[in-house]
């Protein structure tokens, strides 16, 4: 497959960046192609300006150059993967400006009152999510499941993909033995990549109904 790894990190040479390294390893093992959109190296813009609301109310008439470029590299991919450390529960901003920017409606999606369509022709989606906090924390407030809903069925399934393969890997501060175990699980998670992970225990939260149909 051609997967399209986006990485969101202020620093390459971080425990995010290891991380990023070994997915890669592991979808070459595989034999798959990928391009890296490193967000931060790149400097790309993630602040949702004018121009972006006005495409967003009006439909993606004049995109703004940078998100037209950032939409032909998706546009060249078979599937998707992000690796971002969780910041709040989530993307760090830099990500979260991504999506708001380059997800557009008309484009990623096409919004409706009642139920949105979803349009990206992306086969998978792959997040590689290390987080400090730990195990018990995730456990114990339902976070793992609060990120699999806002981003697998919120963000990823809205628009159009159903099949998303979302790790979380906690304690990352100061686990030294997971540290090393979760580089071993990402360079896996790139050779499994093929593999089917679909969104099936929470698909009864599907916001969305699909261009082939199913919902
Ligand atoms: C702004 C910020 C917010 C963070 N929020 C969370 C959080 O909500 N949950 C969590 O488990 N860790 C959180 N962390 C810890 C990071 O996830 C952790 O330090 C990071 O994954 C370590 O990887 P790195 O060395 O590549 O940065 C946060 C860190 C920062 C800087």
């Amino acid at each position: 497959m051609r997967i399209l790894t986006v990485f969101a990190h202020p620093t390459r040479s971080s425990y995010s960046g290891a991380m990023l390294d070994a997915f890669l390893t592991g979808l070459d093992d595989a034999g798959h192609e990928w391009e890296l959109a490193d967000l931060y190296r790149e400097g790309f813009d993630p602040l949702f300006k004018p121009a972006d609301y006005a495409q967003f109310t009006t439909g993606p008439a004049d995109m703004p150059a940078d998100v037209l470029a950032e939409q032909e590299r998706i546009g060249r991919a078979q599937a998707i993967a992000f690796v971002f450390p969780v910041w709040w529960w989530s993307f760090p901003a830099m990500l979260k400006g991504w999506i708001d920017r380059v997800w557009c409606n008309g484009w990623a999606y096409d919004f409706t009152i009642d139920r949105s369509l979803g349009r990206l022709d992306l086969a998978k989606a792959a997040l590689l999510c290390p987080g400090g906090s730990s195990a018990d924390v995730y456990r114990r407030y339902g976070y793992h499941d609060a990120m699999r809903r806002c981003i697998d069925v919120g963000v990823l399934g809205y628009c159009g993909i159903d099949t998303v393969d979302m790790h979380v890997f906690p304690g990352v501060d100061d686990e030294a033995e997971a540290r090393v175990e979760y580089l071993n699980i990402a360079a896996q998670v790139g050779r499994d990549f093929a593999k089917r992970h679909p969104i099936v225990d929470i698909s009864s939260l599907s916001q969305i109904d699909r261009a082939d149909g199913r919902s």
